[in-house]
């Protein structure tokens, strides 16, 4: 019998963070979230009793008191974003992604767990995965991407963050495992029917589309299922809502 799984979960007032926390808590998963303020969480969610609310600015948080939070856990979910208006996409923390995934994995190797922590980021399909499986980009669109990085620093942001789990925690640490889902434009809607891609499928001119309530269900099949894990840890699967053509695989709508 498994026993009940604690996640970490950072963002969980955002669009796709709220439905991650509600199909988590769905699930019977013990959740704790760290939010910038309680009353922006989904009414339904913030009653719950598997639900332990921590009010606090993520960044300002103490070595110790993020490594409290983080004791026990066995997935940390980030579904951070930078709150898109001038303040929020120029002004600080403009590294805010990078800087909380540092934090969150250097706070999981200081606790040295007995079994490695699942570390899953919400990342993008601006994200490139050097030297990976991702299909070569036609030289316009990577000059386009290096301008964008340059111009926004979300996606700077969101590259850094990534390069980050790559390079400095590899696919060998001890103590932290990850995986970076990489939704196309993300949608409303329903959880449905959606495809698993092992690189980029689609062009930034003409771009797919993920319902965020699929990216909620894909995160919470990464911290129950051990095969989902198994398939897709030290990976940047794209995902795309079904009707995205050459699926990898299709996973059924089992919110
Ligand atoms: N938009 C797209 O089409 C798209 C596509 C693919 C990937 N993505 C990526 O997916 C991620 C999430 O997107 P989303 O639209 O679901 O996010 P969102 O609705 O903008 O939510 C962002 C979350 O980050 C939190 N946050 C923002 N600034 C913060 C700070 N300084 N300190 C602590 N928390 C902070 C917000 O908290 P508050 O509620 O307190 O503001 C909120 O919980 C982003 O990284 C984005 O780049 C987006």
């Amino acid at each position: 019998m498994l026993t009940q799984q604690t996640v970490l979960l950072v963002g969980g007032t955002g669009r796709t963070g709220r439905r991650v926390l509600q199909q988590l808590l769905d699930r019977g998963v013990s959740v704790r979230a760290i939010v910038r303020s309680g009353g922006k969480l989904p009414p339904d969610a913030a009653g719950n009793s598997n639900l332990t609310v921590i009010e606090a600015s993520l960044l300002s948080l103490r070595d110790e008191e993020l490594q409290q939070h983080l004791r026990g856990c066995d997935a940390v979910i980030s579904c951070l974003g930078h709150v898109l208006s001038l303040k929020g996409v120029f002004g600080p923390p403009r590294d805010l992604v990078t800087r909380a995934t540092m934090r969150l994995c250097r706070g999981v190797e200081a606790l040295q767990p007995p079994a490695p922590v699942k570390f899953i980021l919400m990342s993008s399909v601006s994200v490139n995965h050097t030297g990976g499986l991702d299909t070569r980009r036609g030289s316009f669109e990577r000059a386009l991407l290096w301008m964008l990085c340059g111009v926004l620093p979300p996606a700077k942001d969101n590259q850094r963050a990534a390069d980050f789990l790559l390079e400095k925690i590899g696919p060998r640490d001890a103590f932290v495992q990850w995986a970076m889902v990489r939704p196309d434009s993300l949608l409303e809607g329903e959880v449905s029917e959606y495809a698993l891609h092992e690189g980029l499928v689609n062009s930034l001119f003409a771009p797919g589309s993920t319902n965020m309530a699929n990216v909620a269900h894909f995160m919470c099949e990464l911290v129950m299922s051990p095969k989902a894990w198994a398939d897709w840890q030290g990976k940047l699967p794209v995902i795309t809502n079904a009707e995205a053509s050459g699926p990898l695989t299709v996973s059924r709508s089992e919110p």
